[in-house]
Formats: C-alpha cells, structure tokens, sequence
C-alpha cells in the first residue's frame, strides 16, 4: 500500500518508518525543510533508540522516503497526520491549528479513494471538522476520516509501535475501516488487538488513558509523600500494591512529577472539553494541579538537604530529559526544578545524554557539561532528574572526590541508601528513608 505520513516528528518518523518495515510504500511529509534535509542526508533529527537503523534499512530497500511537499499525497491509499497539538498559548486548548493546515494542505491533491486518518492527539469533534474541511474543499470526493490514536512512548517507540498493547480504529466507514486494517495486518496477524470503535469515542480513549495514567503517576508521588511523614517505604508501598492484578506495577514510581510532550498538555486539553461540556472533571483538575506544584516543589528538597538555602551555591543536574532515551525535554520536571533552583540563587550545571541542545533555548543561563562527573565537578549537591542507564552506577568515589561536597538528590530513587551510607553521602531521596 501507499501510505503519507504528514509530520515526521516523534510519532510520524517512527509510526513511518515501521510501516515501511511492514512492507508500505510511506513517504513522510513535513513543512520543516531543514528536517527533511537532514532525513534525506541520513541524519535523524531526534534521539531514538533503534530508529536511524530502521530508517536507513528501509530508505536503502525503496520503500521510505522524505519529502516537504505533499505531492505524494496523490497516490496515497492512506494519509495519516501526525504533527503537533501543543498546549494554545494562553487557555490550554489543544492547538489544532496545525491539523488543520495539514488537512487544508492535502485536500486539493488526495485521490477519491484516499482515507484520511488522525494520529495526532486531538479532542472529540476533531474529526468532524476535518470531514468538514474535506467536504467544503472537496465536493467532488468521499474522504473519509479515521482516528487512529497513537500510544507509543518515547524511549521505546519502535518497540511499542511493533507490539502494541492494542490498535484502536474510529470510524464508522466500511472503506476506512478496510484500508486502516490493511495498512495494519501485518500486526494483528501477530496478535495485537484491533478496536473498532466510533470515532468520537477513539479520540477519548487517547485522552483517558492518558489522564489515567497519570493519575497513577500522581497517586503514587502523593503516597511518597505520606511516607516521608510516617517512616513508611513507598518502594515496597507500590510493590505491595502493584503486585495486586487489578492495580498492576506500572507507572506506580515515585519522582518529581510527570512530564513530557503528552500528559501534561493531554490533561489539559481534556478538562477544556469536559469543561466546554459541563462536565467537571475533578481527579484530572486535582491530578494537573498536583503534578504543576509539584516539579517546582523538588528544589525544596534541595533546599532542605543543604541545610536551608542554596543561595551562591553549585547545583549539577543529571538528566534534563522527561525520561531516558528521549531527548525531548518537553514539559520535563528537570526545567521548573532549575528554574526554581536558579530562582532562589543557585548556579546550576547540568548533563543529559541526548537532551542538552534541546534544553537550551529553555535553560539559557546554565553551563552545560560534558559527563556527569564534570557537572558534578565543585558541587555542593547533585540532584537526578532523569533515571538514563548511565547515572544508574555512578563512580561514588569519584563522584565525591570532585564535589565540594557529598550530597545527593535522588528523584528517581535509582540509588540504595546503604551503598549512599557506605559511599559516605548525604543521601535524599523520594518517599523513602535517606542517609542525614
Ligand atoms: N511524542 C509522543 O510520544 C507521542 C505519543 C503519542 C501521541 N503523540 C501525539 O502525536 C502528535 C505528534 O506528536 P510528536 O511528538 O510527533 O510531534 P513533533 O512536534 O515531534 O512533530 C510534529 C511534526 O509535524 C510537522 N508539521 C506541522 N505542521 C505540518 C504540516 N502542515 N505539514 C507537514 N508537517 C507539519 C512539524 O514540522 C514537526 O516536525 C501530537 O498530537 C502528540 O500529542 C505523541
């Protein structure tokens, strides 16, 4: 089959290349030029695990290709769009504005037997327009529009694209329904759930599983919380729940709130519509309201394990990225953490793997370094935002031989306190027991 992918960010680059895996001919589109450039060069413009192997494998056997303008567009069987829907500047509505310059970009040029499916994370309604704008722009054709949210995490992207816990299909249309399930059979043929729903009701599913989950994240970093207050273990806490099947052990890890290019602008955007619909989402209200408190809430801990203040102190920073193997540092616990460190009069210097040049424009003022030892280089405290691979075994003598003092913020709970104690750090970390 034919297939355009417009935008080739995150979702569009990796669900693209996957299909051309599967067998497709894709070519993605994006209005970037730079990035198709770089694409067309060899270059991947994003940091994911796996991806330039499988792009590159599937530019040299013919069946991917780039390209920033849409021409290809009429010879898709299927177009499926896939560029951004950030938070809107000012009232937190998904900004759709780029979905529908994508979909008022390929009307005049799909062909009558195209199918047009969304990707991107859009609120229920979304597709009705679409099919308007089709309509008004294409008398003459039948376009149908499909929602095929996409639920891929970053870091693990090709992994979850290829094993998906379920594909989720909205439409009512026999056609889009046929093309959409042949665009996928190669998946479904290995088992993964196909759910055929209305399309309205595929465009909640993304948003409630997405304020679901972070429901859980926000659960579990409130019970941190409590156990810091009650002596209580919050590790062993979420073992002992999640080990119960109707709980489950994902997403029941403690840390400095969740982040990212998703759950946060996903909660909001969800509680505009249910408030445009008068329908009070209370657990999400309360869930986005926790989380924002609490990224800036991290730098007290900071604060606290520097004895009261970090006014002319050196804080290093491990991990700006909102989780590993990312280096998307959209919406990351990381920036609000330095900010609010920057704020009260510390100087921060800080190291990520993959995240450092995105970072910049958001985090101008701090020295950026080259590992983790040279940020940690006349600290008077080092503080894990992000739990990369790499800053789970750190040197501690070394560490403590280039610090100016031995002192250690663990968001991520990576660290034990008895090898902290042994190591001789201060050693805080989050709803659990550290070393005074
Ligand atoms: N990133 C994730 O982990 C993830 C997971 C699931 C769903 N989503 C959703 O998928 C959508 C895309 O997210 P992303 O992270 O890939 O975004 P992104 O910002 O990485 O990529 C979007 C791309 O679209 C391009 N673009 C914008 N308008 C265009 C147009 N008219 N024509 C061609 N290209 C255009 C941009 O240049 C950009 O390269 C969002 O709705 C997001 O919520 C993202």
């Amino acid at each position: 089959m034919r297939v355009c992918m417009i935008g080739a960010g995150y979702v569009g680059l990796v669900s693209g290349a996957c299909f051309a895996e599967f067998g497709h001919h894709v070519t993605c589109i994006d209005k970037d030029e730079r990035r198709i450039t770089a694409l067309n060069a060899g270059e991947i413009p994003i940091f994911e695990p796996g991806l330039a192997e499988l792009v590159d494998a599937n530019v040299r056997q013919g069946r991917l290709e780039f390209a920033a303008e849409t021409g290809t567009v009429a010879e898709a069987d299927a177009v499926f769009i896939a560029v951004g829907t950030p938070s809107r500047r000012g009232d937190g509505y998904a900004d759709l504005s780029f979905v529908y310059q994508a979909v008022r970009d390929i009307a005049p040029l799909l062909a009558a037997s195209a199918v047009v499916v969304t990707k991107s994370t859009v609120p229920v309604g979304t597709g009705d327009e679409i099919e308007r704008i089709l309509r008004d722009l294409r008398p003459d054709a039948d376009l149908p529009v499909v929602s095929n949210p996409e639920f891929l995490r970053e870091g693990a992207a090709i992994q979850d694209f290829k094993h998906p816990d379920r594909i989720v299909v909205g439409t009512d249309n026999a056609r889009a329904r046929e093309t959409v399930a042949n665009v996928y059979r190669p998946l479904y043929l290995n088992a993964a759930p196909m759910l055929y729903v209305s399309r309205r009701t595929a465009e909640l599913i993304k948003y409630a599983s997405n304020a679901f989950l972070a429901t859980k994240i926000t659960f579990i970093n409130e019970m941190a919380d409590l156990c810091e207050q009650v002596g209580a273990d919050v590790q062993d806490v979420a073992r002992g729940m999640g080990l119960d099947n109707r709980i489950g052990n994902k997403f029941l890890h403690p840390g400095p709130g969740f982040g990212g290019s998703c759950f946060p602008k996903d909660a909001t955007a969800l509680l505009k519509t249910a408030q445009d619909h008068g329908v009070p989402l209370r657990i999400v209200e309360i869930v986005s309201a926790v989380n924002d408190q609490r990224k800036r809430a991290m730098a007290r801990k900071v604060v606290a394990a520097l004895g009261g203040s970090v006014r002319g102190k050196t804080i290093a920073v491990l991990g700006l990225s909102f989780k590993p193997n990312t280096d998307d540092t959209r919406d990351s616990p990381a920036i609000p953490l330095i900010t609010a460190l920057q704020d009260l009069g510390a100087k921060v210097q800080a190291y990520d793997p993959a995240g450092m040049e995105q970072a910049k424009p958001q985090l101008p003022a701090i020295s950026y370094c080259g590992s983790a030892y040279e940020a940690a280089t006349g600290a008077d405290a080092l503080v894990i935002a992000t739990e990369w691979e790499q800053f789970r075994a750190l040197d501690l003598t070394r560490l403590k031989g280039v610090m100016a003092r031995p002192v250690i913020v663990d968001l991520r709970n990576i660290y034990r306190s008895d090898e902290m104690q042994r190591a001789e750090f201060r050693y805080v970390a989050v709803g659990r027991a550290g070393v005074e």
